[in-house]
């Protein structure tokens, strides 16, 4: 009877012709009917690096595969026009959505908004703000990386290779974000622990290549004394690059540089000795996503956080791995 009534009160809000067909509404979180093909959503925060390209494509390339309808959104770089994004999908009535939210805060009405349409939505690459939304009540689960262990694998792999000493500026991801806030725990905290290390300066730069740039030359004119530089994603790290070299500094020789990502570009500046590390994040999510929706269909059990295992690149594997990068 609960059923029934939900639906009715969902179908008459909402207007969605496929309601009926999305599958069977139980308390709490929607289900996902078991179909031969299926019309999913996916919201894509951005479109500016090649991340955010090589992720899309795996999205794209794994629905052809399978044969399913694919509606696609780019929300550049705008929270609120993520938002709208899904909430246009709900109204065109998709079986499921794939959410990569840019902030964690402001994507939590797009979460809700699904979860009461009666559309199970999948978290992937970055998650939400989880005192306000949580995985299997609000949305199925987080598909993606560990930030917080990529940031501490990144501060422990520049404790070795400096033996715990060195003055360090860093780039900071979208604030908000979640790859921000953890990439930042992560490091941050592992740095605490040595004393014969300090950040003297760390400052968002968006993920973003110019904005890295842009801030790692007035950080490092703030701070001549520094010899470290830790950018939150390959991009950042490869516009710090360009920073230094035109402050007639040497990246990699007067300023250790490390990242995360391993992107075609950042494993190149490792391999050139430029950049020290960069430790994977991987943007192809396609294969894992849409398997999980449909092992969900399926009623198997769905774990809250599906995590990737990310590896990392230095001089040691840096040029083996590039063929496979992006
Ligand atoms: O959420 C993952 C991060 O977002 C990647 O590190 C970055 O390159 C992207 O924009």
């Amino acid at each position: 009877m609960i059923m029934i009534s939900r639906r009715t009160a969902l179908f008459s809000t909402l207007a969605l012709a496929s309601v009926a067909t999305t599958g069977a509404w139980a308390d709490g979180l929607p289900k996902l009917a078991v179909k031969k093909t299926y019309k999913v959503g996916f919201a894509q925060t951005e479109s500016n690096n090649p991340w955010r390209l090589a992720q899309t494509a795996s999205m794209k390339a794994e629905a052809e595969k399978l044969g399913w309808q694919l509606v696609y959104t780019d929300a550049a770089g705008s929270a609120a026009k993520q938002v709208a994004d899904v909430n246009s999908m709900i109204a065109q009535g998709v079986d499921a959505i794939f959410l990569s939210p840019r902030e964690e805060k402001p994507l939590i009405p797009a979460v809700m908004a699904a979860k009461k349409a009666g559309i199970p939505l999948f978290l992937i690459d970055r998650g939400v703000d989880a005192t306000l939304a949580k995985a299997g009540v609000d949305y199925v689960t987080f598909i993606g990386s560990d930030f917080l262990l990529e940031g501490k694998t990144t501060a422990e792999w520049l404790v070795k290779a400096t033996g715990g000493k060195g003055t360090i500026i860093e780039l900071e991801g979208s604030t908000g974000s979640s790859p921000a806030n953890d990439r930042k725990k992560g490091f941050d905290d592992v740095i605490a622990q040595n004393p014969g290390m300090k950040i003297v300066a760390s400052q968002t730069g968006d993920f973003n290549r110019d904005k890295g740039r842009q801030v790692a030359e007035a950080l490092l004119q703030a701070h001549p004394e520094a010899n470290i530089l830790f950018a939150h994603n390959d991009e950042m790290a490869i516009g710090a690059i360009s920073a230094i070299e035109a402050a007639g500094k040497v990246p990699g020789k007067d300023i250790l540089i490390v990242s995360i990502d391993g992107e075609k570009d950042g494993l190149q500046a490792v391999i050139d000795g430029k950049m020290g590390v960069t430790v994977e994040c991987n943007p192809k999510f396609g294969p894992a996503a849409y398997a999980a929706a449909m092992a969900y269909a399926k009623g198997d059990a769905i774990p809250a956080k599906m995590v990737n295992t990310d590896r990392v690149f230095d001089i040691t594997n840096a040029a083996a791995s590039i063929a496979d990068s992006y």
